[in-house]
């Protein structure tokens, strides 16, 4: 959705699809606008991995954003960066502590696996 289309609206619904490990039966809740994506999820009980503390240094809270991208401002340089580390990225990737809530809806991929591997499965 078109950022223009939201204007009023300061919470975004973020939809949590299913992760076996982390939210097995999806979620789905209202967070204020500007919030960070990692923080959004840790405040519900969802144990995003964040190894460098949120500072955009470790990937490890790399998430796919399935639908709603059109609000969320863009990654920056060292964003991509980071990424490219990250596993099985793809061009919905992000990382979850530098992606700031905005417009009305996100919906979200939990990655099966992480940098450090360290919830393969
Ligand atoms: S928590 Fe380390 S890059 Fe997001």
């Amino acid at each position: 959705m078109a950022a223009a289309e939201t204007e009023g609206c300061t919470t975004t619904r973020v939809r949590v699809l299913p992760h076996p490990d982390l939210c097995p039966a999806g979620t789905e809740f209202d967070a204020p606008h500007g919030r960070r994506l990692v923080d959004a999820l840790l405040a519900q009980g969802i144990a995003i991995e964040h190894a460098c503390e949120k500072v955009c240094a470790c990937a490890t809270c790399h998430v796919h954003l399935r639908e709603g991208t059109g609000a969320v401002r863009p990654a920056d340089d060292a964003e991509e960066d980071q990424l490219d580390t990250a596993w099985g990225i793809d061009a919905q990737s992000r990382l979850a502590c530098c992606v700031r809530l905005a417009g009305t809806e996100l919906v979200v991929e939990l990655p099966r696996h992480t940098r450090n591997h360290a919830r393969e499965i």
